[in-house]
């Protein structure tokens, strides 16, 4: 079975072709093949005749995108669109990845595939309206919406804070946002499972199990890299409320996620995250 895997050289896109080539012919594209390209995309496909598509293509500069508007809105509304017309006059499937800031709720039940779209900020809603044009133009798609992704291959807040607790007295994180810290290799072998034995095409969650704000991730980050002495000192990890946080998007409270039915329909593990970051931290230098 051949796989073509777009974006192949972000965070996600590098763990999943490393972990894709024990079962699947990889084609692999990144900016070479703009997925906004409808002729670019449908020329790919003519070429190398994929029986399905992962998308790891997007624009993923949250604070970013608020400004940056049409690329943001290209990347992750139109891409998505593209490669839903190309794949559907193919004839394939195609996974798509996505977002929980599609989602923001309320506690304490984790949101599941039937929560109203609910994006407060423009990441969030270029996401949004990007689930509903790949759906609208192939039915045959799973989209999976993942959250607060670290991996080795990029810039995520796992490396940010081991950067800052090497080199700050003490540090403020985040305490009244709540989601679900998760590794991109246990995200990839989930895509994985379904790209096998692709079935029940829909939308799915998928993220690391158990629920944390960012300061109790940061916590848990430095406690883990003593232990695995990537830290040499403890700094104060002070909590402080989103209000404090000067940024340029606004942040779901609320955005973790059921896995119920991704487990349910694929069998796919859902590792508990402190577990994964301990994994994850194994690799770290
Ligand atoms: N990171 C997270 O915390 C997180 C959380 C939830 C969901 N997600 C979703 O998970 C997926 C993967 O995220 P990620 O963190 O791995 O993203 P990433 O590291 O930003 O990777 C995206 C890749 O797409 C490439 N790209 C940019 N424009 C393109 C174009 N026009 N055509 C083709 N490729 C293009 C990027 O290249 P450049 O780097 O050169 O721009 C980059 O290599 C995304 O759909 C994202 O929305 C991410």
């Amino acid at each position: 079975m051949k796989v073509w895997i777009t974006g192949s050289k972000g965070m996600l896109g590098q763990d999943l072709r490393a972990l894709a080539g024990h079962d699947f012919e990889v084609f692999e594209s990144d900016r070479e093949v703009d997925i906004t390209d409808e002729l670019a995309v449908s020329a790919y496909l003519s070429k190398n005749k994929p029986n399905l598509i992962i998308n790891c293509a997007a624009y993923t500069a949250v604070d970013q995108a608020e400004t940056e508007t049409e690329l943001n809105y290209k990347l992750n509304a139109l891409g998505p669109k593209v490669l839903g017309e190309c794949s559907a006059k193919a004839n394939i499937g195609i996974v798509h990845i996505s977002t929980d800031y599609v989602l923001s709720g309320n506690p304490p039940d984790p949101l599941t595939e039937e929560a109203p779209l609910n994006p407060i900020n423009a990441y969030g809603k270029a996401k949004a309206e990007g689930e509903v044009l790949l759906a609208k133009a192939n039915p045959n798609h799973w989209i999976i919406r993942t959250a607060w992704l670290y991996g080795i291959n990029g810039k995520n807040f796992v490396k940010a804070m081991l950067n800052l607790m090497r080199t700050k007295e003490q540090i403020s994180v985040v305490k009244d946002q709540l989601g679900n810290p998760t590794w991109t290799c246990d995200l990839a072998t989930a895509i994985l499972k379904i790209a096998k034995n692709p079935k029940n095409p829909g939308i799915y969650h998928f993220s690391n199990e158990g629920i944390a704000s960012w300061h109790d991730f940061a916590k848990e980050i430095q406690k883990q890299a003593l232990e695995k002495k990537l830290l040499e000192k403890m700094i104060p990890v002070l909590p402080i409320a989103s209000s404090e946080w000067k940024s340029l998007a606004k942040r779901p409270l609320w955005s973790a996620m059921d896995k119920t039915k991704i487990m349910k329909n694929f069998e796919v593990q859902v590792p508990v995250w402190q577990n994964s970051l301990s994994k994850y931290l194994g690799l770290e230098k």
